[in-house]
């Protein structure tokens, strides 16, 4: 069965807001350094506004990967080999995924996605695309262990997590969740789980930025979104036209920040409690950490994955890793 059958995804208060959105928000902006978690930017509008980057010139990511994945398909099979059941976590790649599946000829694909709705619509795309391939979509939070369907308990599992969504998070939730990747892959016997994942590259300062600083303002669009979004959920009164987006390197934390800065003095409501923002204040939404192959490697070691092979496209700008889980008789 399914996991998250009969369990409320997301739980909603009196007011139909979700209690999480809401809990985060208000303690984020208590903080010292405001923050918001970054899953908050991706409702349905953040999801569209996040598509619409992707076919930015300037963020190289989504091409170098897609080229790594035409590229390089024969070396994937021959690395994974077939017959493995590929269990994407988050289904948001729709070009992505066929790559992939047209190289390793695969036993099932199985989508898994907090978004139902998103998630059933990915599953029926590649079904069309891939008429003999079972596709088991499971709607479920991937952040925990998820039990995944009968119908492949006892394949072995390929994880696919493509984009550098990994980079989101800071590295002890990044730790966590590719510790719950593992749980979920993990087969009572046989073949070891592997795992396929994107990981973004330390580079030239410019280039990072003009990707997180488009020219067309759509990645500012992205962000104030989280303001609108807000407003609009919580009963924001936040002025949304008097915060500036900024993506900054954080060179101590090798990651692009991202914030909405104070243009003024600002007050603001937000669900009946007051706040305020000093000109040049900042909401920091966003971290998009950037590995080289040591840090890369160390936080899949650290995590229960052993490296085995990796990709990067020509001009060497992104990272696919492939890694298989530990086998804890590796250990003296
Ligand atoms: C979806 C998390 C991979 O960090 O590059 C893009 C999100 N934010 N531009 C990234 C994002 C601003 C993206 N990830």
């Amino acid at each position: 069965m399914a996991s998250g059958e009969g369990i409320a995804l997301v739980e909603l208060d009196e007011e139909g807001v979700d209690r999480a959105f809401r809990a985060d928000v208000l303690d984020g902006l208590r903080q010292k350094q405001k923050a918001i978690p970054a899953r908050w930017l991706y409702d349905d509008a953040g999801s569209e506004l996040f598509e619409d980057i992707t076919r930015i010139p300037a963020y190289y990511p989504t091409r170098a990967e897609t080229e790594i994945l035409t590229e390089r398909g024969e070396e994937f099979a021959a690395e994974i080999g077939a017959g493995r059941t590929v269990v994407e976590f988050g289904s948001g790649s729709s070009v992505k995924t066929p790559l992939l599946l047209r190289a390793i000829d695969p036993a099932a694909y199985v989508p898994l996605d907090i978004a139902g709705d998103f998630l059933r619509e990915a599953a029926d795309a590649l079904s069309a695309k891939f008429p003999g391939l079972p596709v088991h979509p499971v709607e479920a939070d991937f952040m925990r262990e998820v039990d995944l369907p009968d119908a492949v308990s006892a394949q072995p599992k390929l994880g696919f997590f493509p984009g550098s969504t990994i980079g989101n998070l800071v590295p002890r939730s990044a730790v966590d969740l590719l510790r719950s990747m593992r749980k979920t892959l993990q087969a009572d016997y046989g073949v070891q789980p592997m795992l396929l994942v994107g990981m973004d590259l330390v580079k030239d300062r410019d280039m990072l930025i003009a990707a997180y600083d488009d020219a067309g303002g759509v990645t500012a669009e992205f962000n104030r979104n989280l303001a609108r979004r807000i407003n609009r959920e919580l009963g924001g009164t936040i002025p949304v036209d008097d915060l500036r987006h900024l993506a900054r390197w954080n060179d101590k934390y090798a990651r692009v920040e991202m914030h909405l800065e104070a243009q003024r003095d600002i007050r603001f409501e937000v669900s009946g409690q007051s706040f305020a923002m000093a000109r040049g204040e900042t909401i920091h939404t966003e971290n998009s950490h950037k590995f080289t192959r040591r840090s890369s490697y160390l936080l899949l070691e650290a995590s229960g994955w052993s490296p085995v092979k990796r990709w990067r496209d020509s001009k060497k700008r992104f990272s696919l890793i492939l890694a298989e889980a530990t086998d804890p008789r590796n250990a003296p």
